[in-house]
């Protein structure tokens, strides 16, 4: 019987919710363990599915890993594989990642390629002509990417053609253990570069500029073992920050920050909230109703692609209107006849979403098409007048980790229940 989140809406979600560590750091920081033959420990990892996956993926690679709640401690010592089956690849596309570090460590890779998904095409070409910049051959086999450098990887000189978060990971890593200087350019900023950045320096790798467009790396043979704690989830946060304001709560978020939400925070103040800063995070909420206000997302440090479902569902019940646009991803509107069910009066033309605010939106059974459009109909389920009931839950189960008990503990009424058909 398939699994539902059934959300009686109506109510203000009003304490504090602890946030997690950011599931886009952990991913690539856990792939990290490949460059080297030492112990690396992670702290702070949310257990997710997506965190399951590359566990399991490590795993088939040769990696141990142990788990002691939200440890994780990867060792790389006896690589016994360097292949990263479709099976896996398909389910998650950050699965690519492992590609730059077998590759500059073992001189061969072989990692299915993602294929399509739910959000447009989501090519791999930068990573690729980053790693043959560095001294790879990559050729396409039976739907593998075989990556080869016998002789290991050099450093280079690269500017990505598009701003790729994935790429700028995959070739930091490879370039950290390549031989001589790589200069990475027009490369992605996102904190969880930075944090990679900072993990991979502990490690004994030498990455500078990670934040700026430009980064410098100084090939070293291999890494050592660390000990590093991920970086908070600010996709959480912002998605916990935008519950406070549209079910009219107050909420406290802790074991974050704000330092990662410089354009968010500005466009939830132009739409009406109040934050108040707190030594390990911050209070949000509002005295008065929603603006509508536009919104285009971009690279960090814009308006995060992965904040647009869950600021479109409060867009929903703005006085006014926003106007939404998407630059990042094709594809990225598959929440918007959902949140039409709902009463949402949204208009799609290219990559903008027109969206008109309305009174209150209405519980309606919904469907969950990828991680952040999941998260941007349970909002409009919290505020919405009525039963909501959200189906196809494994998507939230990649990103939020204990959703459930983190918005009953503030006063919602949301469970997973059985339903027939
Ligand atoms: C990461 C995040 C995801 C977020 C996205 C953009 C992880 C695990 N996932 O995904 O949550 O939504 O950044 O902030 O961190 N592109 C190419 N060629 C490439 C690589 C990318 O054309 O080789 C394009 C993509 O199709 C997309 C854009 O570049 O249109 C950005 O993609 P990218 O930054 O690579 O996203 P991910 O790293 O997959």
């Amino acid at each position: 019987m398939p699994t539902v989140l059934r959300i009686q809406g109506g109510r203000p979600l009003k304490g504090t919710i602890e946030i997690s560590g950011a599931k886009n750091s952990a991913l690539p920081l856990m792939v990290a363990s490949l460059l080297t033959d030492k112990p690396l420990t992670l702290t702070n990892v949310p257990d997710l599915a997506d965190i399951r996956t590359i566990t399991q993926l490590l795993e088939m690679l040769g990696v141990t890993a142990q788990v002691e709640g939200n440890i994780r401690t990867l060792n790389a010592a006896h690589i016994t594989s360097t292949t990263a089956p479709y099976d896996l690849v398909k389910t998650m596309r950050a699965s690519v990642l492992v590609l730059g570090p077998l590759v500059a460590r073992y001189g061969l890779a072989k990692v299915s390629l993602p294929g399509g998904c739910a959000l447009g095409a989501r090519a791999v070409d930068v990573h690729l002509e980053g790693l043959q910049a560095m001294g790879a051959t990559c050729e396409l086999e039976e739907g593998y990417i075989i990556a080869r450098a016998p002789k290991g990887l050099h450093g280079a000189h690269f500017t990505m053609r598009v701003v790729s978060v994935g790429a700028t990971e995959n070739l930091m890593m490879a370039a950290s253990i390549a031989k001589g200087q790589t200069v990475l350019r027009n490369v992605a900023r996102e904190p969880e570069i930075i944090d990679l950045a900072n993990c991979l320096n502990a490690m004994g790798a030498n990455v500078q500029g990670a934040g700026t467009d430009t980064i410098t790396i100084e090939g070293v043979p291999l890494l050592n073992g660390a000990t590093h704690k991920v970086i908070p989830d600010r996709l959480e946060t912002g998605s916990y920050a935008i519950a406070a304001l549209i079910t009219e709560g107050d909420l406290t978020l802790t074991n974050t920050s704000l330092e990662y939400l410089p354009m968010v925070r500005e466009t939830l103040e132009k739409a009406g909230a109040i934050f108040e800063d707190h030594k390990d995070g911050f209070r949000i909420y509002r005295n008065g109703p929603i603006h509508g206000v536009d919104v285009m997302t971009e690279p960090y440090p814009g308006f995060a692609t992965d904040l647009q479902a869950p600021f479109m569902a409060l867009m929903g019940i703005c006085e006014g209107a926003s106007m939404i646009t998407e630059t990042i991803f094709e594809n990225r509107f598959m929440h918007v006849p959902e949140l039409s069910r709902m009463g949402a009066n949204i208009q799609v033309h290219g990559a903008s979403a027109m969206i008109r605010g309305v009174k209150h939106l209405s519980g309606a059974p919904v469907m969950a098409t990828d991680i952040r459009a999941s998260i941007g109909l349970v909002l409009a389920g919290l505020a919405a007048h009525g039963d909501t009931s959200i189906s196809r839950l494994y998507h939230l189960d990649r990103g939020y980790e204990n959703l459930e008990a983190k918005l009953q503990a503030c006063g919602a009424v949301v469970e997973r229940c059985k339903i027939d058909g």
